[in-house]
């Protein structure tokens, strides 16, 4: 095992999916994946592996931030060997041309977080997602008409913002939405040659002030699950 996963070598799959929320992460394995099986309850965090169309797949909760995503992300790529790392989760829109349910994918993720500002000193690095990835979550999205937008995020440390803050520092420079993993796994991945996107439901609307109900959390939430999974197999 390594410091924070329980499972043992081969158990995780190489392709992952990575919800914040672990009972997210058991949601996903019990309605999508085949014969998914439990690896690790280290802390409450969850991680299944299972198969998708026939392809091992696993889902790993990561926990809620970038400090908290770093430390999944980090050991599955160096003790469990991941290959792709697929986000998804919950975003909240600051495009006006988003409403709550839509889906959106990360292109880019801007960050206020100091992870980067301490590894890059100086340099500013933009955190990317991998452009086949990326192509093929846009076409599955397309091609099953799950609205959707392409484009930046911010990934932030805070989930309680003052409204002046997100308008001058994001919103004005068309970044669609906020969340706070998206930065942190794109740069590792990065950082040691791996794959990484991000698929997030917008679940409130910072600017609308719309919200979704638990229920149509979980149906829309399916739509992204099947975009993120096909988008890895494709
Ligand atoms: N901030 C950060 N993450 C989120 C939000 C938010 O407002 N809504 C859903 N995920």
């Amino acid at each position: 095992m390594s410091t924070h996963i329980a499972a043992q070598p081969g158990q995780i799959a190489p392709r992952v999916l990575l919800p914040g929320d672990p009972l997210r992460a058991r949601w996903i394995a019990e309605n999508f994946l085949e014969g998914a099986e439990c690896y690790s309850e280290v802390r409450g965090m969850l991680g299944f592996t299972g198969t998708f169309r026939g392809e091992r797949v696993s889902v790993q909760g990561t926990g809620m931030g970038q400090p908290s995503a770093s430390i999944y992300v980090n050991e599955l790529i160096k003790d469990y060997d991941a290959q792709q790392l697929v986000r998804v989760g919950s975003c909240g829109a600051l495009s006006e041309q988003l409403r709550v349910r839509d889906v959106v994918i990360a292109q880019a993720a801007a960050t206020d977080s100091s992870m980067n500002t301490l590894r890059f000193q100086g340099y500013h690095f933009p955190p990317t997602a991998t452009f086949a990835l990326l192509r093929n979550a846009v076409e599955v999205a397309e091609r099953a008409q799950v609205r959707h937008m392409v484009g930046t995020v911010f990934s932030s440390d805070s989930f309680y913002h003052s409204r002046a803050e997100l308008t001058a520092n994001v919103v004005d420079y068309g970044v669609l939405a906020v969340e706070m993993e998206a930065a942190e796994i794109y740069t590792l991945a990065a950082r040691h040659g791996r794959q990484a996107l991000g698929v997030m439901t917008v679940s409130d609307h910072i600017v609308t002030g719309e919200e979704t109900t638990a229920q149509e959390r979980e149906q829309t939430f399916g739509d992204m699950v099947t975009v993120a999974l096909e988008a890895m197999l494709a």
